[in-house]
């Protein structure tokens, strides 16, 4: 593809598809899309075959937070395949992304099937998100896998916490989270393949911390 090679303007060098402002307008109509809830699934939601059940308390709570992790996954995802290199490693994280896509989704009609809403703090997390995979994207392809990998193995631990939390009787939550668990396990071993650089352990700790506010403020409101 013609200009694929090279690095167009503001760039920063690195060679991207698009000039950095259009890239910047496509990040931006990401974000509308994901923040507004009309992300569509390429895949149905596992739930569809479960029978109803969850409460307005901790069901609601705790998919509320997922959601609000799928958000930070789109962001992180979007900012990142900005300054992808390797068109490898481009490919592999809008191939991630479509499949958080799904998560997301799934996670806002859990959140709509149980009357509750997503949380008012997503746009800011949206931000800080996408400011942060731009910055791991700049830091270079190994970097970045590797904080996509840490990423998704916090995010995998978390979910397996939320499996043990979740009312038993609420299996459409659960197949939903199961389901993400699988996939994010998925994510992190393309990011292995693809060569992720192994992030310095206060990196790994700021990341835990990071997660905590959000996963801790995202449960209210
Ligand atoms: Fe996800
Ligand atoms: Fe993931």
């Amino acid at each position: 593809m013609r200009g694929a090679a090279k690095a167009a303007p503001f760039s920063l060098g690195i060679p991207m598809k698009h000039s950095l402002p259009d890239q910047l307008l496509i990040a931006a109509d990401e974000a509308l899309r994901t923040l507004s809830g009309s992300a569509s699934p390429s895949r149905p939601s596992p739930a569809r075959s479960q029978p109803g059940g969850g409460d307005q308390g901790l069901s609601a709570g705790l998919m509320r937070v997922n959601h609000t992790g799928e958000i930070c996954a789109q962001a992180l995802y979007s900012g990142q395949a900005t300054f992808a290199r390797d068109p490898r490693v481009r490919s592999a994280l809008l191939r991630a992304a479509a499949e958080e896509r799904d998560h997301l989704s799934w996670c806002r009609g859990r959140l709509d099937e149980l009357g509750a809403r997503p949380s008012v703090l997503d746009p800011l997390w949206y931000a800080g998100s996408f400011a942060l995979g731009l910055a791991s994207g700049i830091a270079g392809d190994r970097w970045s896998l590797g904080f996509l990998t840490e990423t998704e193995a916090q995010v995998e631990r978390h979910l397996e916490g939320h499996l043990a939390r979740l009312p038993a009787g609420d299996l459409r939550s659960r197949a939903i989270v199961e389901q993400m668990r699988v996939d994010e396990a998925r994510h992190g071993a393309m990011g292995q393949a693809l060569g992720a650089a192994e992030l310095p352990p206060p990196v790994k700790a700021a990341m835990r911390i990071a997660s905590k506010v959000m996963t801790g403020t995202a449960y209210y409101v």
